[in-house]
């Protein structure tokens, strides 16, 4: 069963140990930041500050912080588990016998859950502020880090609609509070609302954006996940929670949010108005720098009578967004491997920050095989942002960082095997000569063939014999 609400989650947390309440009074102002980041530091429990200094709002922290409460979240006990299930679900097969038949029922069941049900009442609006009650300040949004350019809510789930088809997107895109009615949109331009937003700019008109904030766990995630433009965030939640995400009309712009959502931001923003969003202390544990960014104008806000705000604290990693990130490397692993069924595994290591670095086992089948490799992931959705791709033959487990570093020295000659190219880099690369776009290394460290005109003998990896391993395994009991 899916958790029905933030608050169903955290009482399961709750359950298994994974929760600590902290009643001591904490500020907002960077202390809730500095237990979080050193919890964090410690692969610590989810945090419920119950005693937030100047409110009466408790605040959760740190609560996909970990594989074990990402696995929570979702539902499953690996996070491997949803992107077998997508890839087992996508298995097409004529029904040519009862049994095959019988066997499409719960792929058919799984698909009547993928919908939203829409609800007349909900709980994320017992309360309704509208008009001159519209106050952020009335909500303990965290000032994070000493730099930060005021406070930001940090797991927002954006939601617009394409002006022209009416195609919804969500994404989780930070907001920075300027004042008690409006805040930055910081949804880079490579991402799903940006592109409504350009729509909306071309046509000169508004776009409607709706905010929901802390709804069931598994929506949180899916506003997160790099899914192709066009496919509804929503109908991924569904499918990941098997169940359908119960979702509720906005009062006065037309969208749907999750009814269970803690608060709800409704609001609009303006074809070309810009403000300066930032510094951040972002999730590459550097600070983004302040750029121009739309506004956000909230027009009413609704929320539960008795809510929890939920936020997450970026900065260096390991930080909570890491366990999201990863659950992202599981899930969409199969769907890579349907357009590249070469790939073998993909480690995109928390230290890379996700766009940074990653680590690529292959089945080599062809000269040159790695580098097609490189450049069709630097093709493919959000893996366009990725700056260093190192290719590795199949029998390397790119999970273990220790041996990805032995094969990488030992296999590669500089020269020949590293590659260079330009594209799009992530707004939050700041070693790039220009914000957005840069430059990319892909390091081929596969076994080099004579067909890539490779002259010299390849040496053999040092390993013992099957059977002397064999013999030794059965001594070993009577040596120590
Ligand atoms: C905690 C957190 C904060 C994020 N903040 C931003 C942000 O401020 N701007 C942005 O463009 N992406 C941000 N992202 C990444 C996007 O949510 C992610 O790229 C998502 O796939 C975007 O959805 P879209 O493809 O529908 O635009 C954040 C991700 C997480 C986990």
């Amino acid at each position: 069963m899916a958790y029905r609400d933030l608050n169903e989650f955290i009482s399961d947390l709750e359950k298994k140990g994974e929760l600590l309440h902290i009643k001591e009074p904490v500020s907002p102002y960077l202390e809730i930041t500095e237990i979080t980041d050193r919890v964090c530091k410690e692969h610590g429990p989810a945090l419920l500050f119950e005693n937030v200094r100047g409110y009466n709002i408790p605040v959760l922290t740190n609560a996909f912080g970990s594989y074990r409460r990402m696995c929570l979240a979702l539902g499953v006990n690996r996070l491997e588990e949803i992107g077998e299930e997508i890839d087992h679900f996508f298995q097409a097969e004529a029904p040519d016998s009862l049994i095959k038949k019988l066997k499409l029922i719960p792929k058919l069941k799984r698909l009547s859950n993928v919908f939203p049900k829409l609800v007349k009442k909900a709980p994320c609006q017992e309360v309704v502020l509208m008009d001159r009650e519209v106050d952020l300040g009335k909500f303990p949004i965290l000032h994070c880090w000493p730099k930060d350019g005021g406070p930001f809510i940090t797991l927002p789930l954006v939601f617009t609609k394409h002006p022209i088809t009416g195609v919804r997107n969500v994404g989780m895109y930070r907001l920075q509070v300027y004042d008690k009615n409006t805040t930055g949109m910081h949804w880079h331009p490579h991402k799903g609302g940006a592109q409504h937003y350009r729509v909306s700019e071309r046509l000169g008109k508004r776009l409607e954006v709706a905010v929901a904030i802390g709804p069931d766990p598994a929506t949180t995630y899916a506003a997160t996940a790099p899914l192709p433009e066009d496919m509804d965030e929503i109908l991924f939640s569904g499918f990941i929670r098997n169940e359908p995400v119960e979702m509720v009309r906005c009062i006065t712009i037309d969208h749907e949010v999750p009814a269970h959502s803690q608060i709800v931001l409704e609001g609009y923003v303006e074809p070309y108005e810009r403000r300066l969003e930032g510094p951040f202390g972002d999730h590459t544990g550097y600070y983004s720098l302040p750029d121009e960014y739309p506004v956000f104008h909230i027009t009413c806000i609704t929320h539960r009578k008795d809510l929890i705000y939920p936020a997450t604290i970026v900065g260096r990693p390991p930080m909570e967004d890491c366990y999201m990130a990863k659950a992202t490397e599981r899930i969409f692993l199969p769907l890579i491997k349907k357009q590249l069924p070469e790939i073998i595994d993909i480690n995109l290591p928390i230290e890379g920050v996700f766009h940074n670095l990653a680590l690529v086992s292959i089945d080599k089948r062809y000269p040159g095989h790695a580098k097609k490799v490189m450049h069709a992931l630097w093709g493919l959705g959000q893996m366009m942002f990725t700056k260093i791709i190192i290719v590795f033959d199949k029998e390397v487990d790119v999970q273990n960082i220790s041996e990805a570093l032995w094969r990488l020295g030992n296999n590669i000659d500089p020269k020949r095997d590293i590659i260079f190219s330009e594209g799009p880099v992530d707004a939050l690369d700041h070693a790039a000569p220009q914000p957005l776009f840069g430059s990319k290394m892909g390091i081929d460290a596969t076994r080099k063939w004579k067909e890539e005109g490779f002259k010299r003998q390849w040496p053999d990896v040092v390993e013992m014999d099957k059977e002397i391993k064999e013999k030794i395994d059965h001594l070993w009991k009577k040596l120590f």
